[in-house]
């Protein structure tokens, strides 16, 4: 989790990028730097831990520039040194990033071949590197980046500085997020308008797949396929810019798409991607017996994925249960156990009641949670931090994703700590979900491909979802999503327990939405859908595209990236949340603030 900056501006630039930096540091503070073009020269300042390090350096050694990038990191890829801080530098080019390079390894040894230079162990460097690469080659500045964005896979968000380009900032963002700020003779870009706040309050956000440059008037912006794109300015209040819409029209929409960025952030915080391994600062699994997961809402569905994980990786006892059932149970739960809390807030009443009945039993406690500062997180024996951001949309989307990948992260601790995998096993199972975040922006990418079902669904009285394994929980939250917004009734099922019970709703008015990733349950799974089908049901399939060749005639499919069975609950989250979000806002519900509903619910 790292913040970028970039100023193509007329005044003294360091003082503003260390000004905008502080606005950042929320996003990390491992190191922090700055370049700036000095006579048309690239210079670096560059310090580990904090903002103010970075703040002596410059004073000792100023820089005199007015145009220039900067980066506060929170370490991803290799340690929080000197070396591995950014901006990373390479023959002409300097460029910070937020993200994660997949493919940095095959590109770096190619690099290497061909006798360049590292000085860090960062995924970053190897961008810089590819840009001048580029550049060498004749090209010009945009048409280089571009053909070095067209060579990296993964997450990102990036801002570039060209020697001998003296009011040329670029950037570019897929996966994590970007704005563009304007300025009278000046111009920026940002990870967010926060960042921007002091320079300016006219915000153009960026789309996924954007890249841009700036000059001291204008921004250039292109799309994925290069064309040139206007994205419309806003005008933002620097207190509210943290939770502005940017150009989404509900704040629930705007946080589907920030799910990339919260998933790798989240991720960052648990996993190693050099060393392949993950942590969990506070808890040996070894030592625990028995693990009880308590959460209301989303957030219950979360930790029962949480479950399936935690039993199957980790061979780790797990229990999950509604909090305010299990506060009032007496449940028969012993010393040797672990209680972890769930939650988005951390200050819902049952869960917190709960928490606070197993600590009062000498039961030790976690929580996992996305409010840091909560009672939860402030009461709890240990805090597992999701780094989704401020979730504003009552209906939970990236909260939700952020608490999946927290505790696939965590099953994956587990089973390395209890001795279930190697160190081998575990980095490969590290390497399946760093992959995530960019699996998670390809799906939202497709989400033209729900419109044609929206229709049905939203005429329908009631649906039916059904999932197995982990895609069970997914059924459970697809039907909460569907009825918090939309307000149809709707049910989800494991798709084993149709026949005894929910097959008798099957109609032609009913949608039943199966969610059937290709994996070892699929084929059962695609029998229960033939025994829908047989009795007139209309299915909708939401699969991959090795699925969608065995799906029976008439399903109509929603077509998912292929993924791996351990990062699906992440992959399939995503239509489940846009069906639910596209259906409301075709019958013109309230998405952001649904009747009935609240964000936080702090009474029983
Ligand atoms: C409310 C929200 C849900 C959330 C649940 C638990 O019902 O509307 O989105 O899942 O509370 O909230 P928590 O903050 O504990 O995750």
């Amino acid at each position: 989790m790292c913040g970028i900056i970039g100023i193509v501006g007329v005044e003294p630039v360091a003082g503003r990028l260390i000004d905008s930096l502080r606005r950042l540091e929320y996003r990390g503070y491992d190191s922090a730097g700055v370049a700036a073009l000095v006579d048309g020269r690239i210079e670096r300042r560059r310090a580990a831990g904090k903002l103010r390090n970075l703040d002596a350096v410059l004073a000792a050694e100023p820089l005199v520039a007015t145009v220039g990038i900067g980066h506060t990191r929170w370490a991803t890829h290799g340690a929080p040194t000197l070396a591995n801080a950014h901006p990373h530098k390479a023959g002409r080019v300097a460029v910070v990033h937020n993200g994660i390079i997949e493919n940095f390894a095959p590109l770096k040894a190619a690099l290497i071949a061909q006798g360049r230079h590292f000085e860090s162990q960062t995924d970053t460097e190897v961008v810089a590197h590819l840009i001048d690469r580029e550049l060498a080659s004749g090209k010009d500045p945009i048409g280089a980046f571009k053909a070095a964005l067209d060579q990296i896979t993964g997450a990102y968000a990036l801002a570039v500085l060209v020697e001998g380009e003296d009011s040329l900032v670029m950037g570019a963002r897929r996966g994590s997020p970007l704005v563009v700020g304007y300025g009278a003779g000046e111009m920026f870009i940002g990870t967010d308008a926060l960042a921007l706040g002091l320079l300016t309050n006219r915000i153009a956000f960026l789309e996924d797949g954007d890249f841009v440059a700036i000059d001291h008037d204008t921004a250039r912006i292109f799309d994925a396929d290069s064309h040139a794109v206007e994205r419309p300015m806003h005008i933002v209040s620097a207190a509210s810019a943290l939770v502005e819409k940017g150009n989404y029209r509900h704040f629930m929409e705007k946080e589907i798409h920030d799910q990339p960025d919260a998933v790798q952030h989240t991720l960052s915080a648990y996993v190693d991607p050099i060393t392949g391994s993950v942590a969990s600062p506070g808890v040996d699994f070894a030592a625990i017996d028995r693990l009880q997961i308590i959460a209301c809402g989303t957030a219950s569905y979360a930790g029962m994925i949480g479950r399936y994980l935690f039993e199957r990786l980790a061979g780790l006892p797990t229990d999950v249960e509604i909090a305010s059932e299990f506060r009032y149970r007496e449940p028969a739960l012993l010393p040797g156990a672990l209680a972890m809390a769930v939650s988005q807030s951390g200050e819902t009443a049952d869960t917190l009641a709960a928490l606070r009945w197993c600590k009062a039993r000498g039961i030790a406690t976690a929580a996992l949670v996305n409010s840091h500062e909560s009672t939860m997180a402030r009461e709890a024996d240990v805090m597992f931090p999701t780094h989704a951001g401020p979730e504003i949309g009552v209906a939970s989307t990236k909260a939700f994703t952020a608490q999946v990948a927290a505790l696939t992260a965590l099953a994956i601790a587990a089973a390395r700590q209890r001795g279930r995998i190697d160190a081998v096993e575990e980095a490969r199972l590290v390497g399946i979900l760093l992959e995530a975040p960019r699996l998670i922006a390809d799906t939202i990418r497709g989400e033209d491909t729900i419109s044609a079902v929206v229709h049905d669904i939203a005429r329908a009285r009631d649906v039916l979802y059904l999932g197995r394994g982990t895609m069970y929980p997914l059924a459970l939250e697809g039907a909460l999503k569907l009825k918090e917004i939309s307000y149809i009734h709707a049910e989800g099922y494991a798709a084993g327990e149709l026949k005894h019970g929910p097959i008798a709703l099957v109609d032609e008015a009913t949608p039943i939405i199966v969610i059937a990733p290709t994996d070892a349950l699929f084929d059962k799974t695609a029998s229960n859908m033939s025994e829908v089908i047989a009795r007139g049901g209309r299915v909708i399939m939401i699969t991959d595209a090795e699925g969608a060749t065995h799906a029976p005639d008439g399903v109509s499919i929603v077509l998912v990236p292929a993924c791996d069975p351990l990062i699906a609950p992440l992959v399939f989250a995503i239509p489940i949340q846009l069906i639910a979000y596209q259906v409301a806002v075709f019958k013109g519900a309230d998405v952001d603030q649904p009747r009935n509903l609240a964000k936080s619910v702090t009474v029983e």
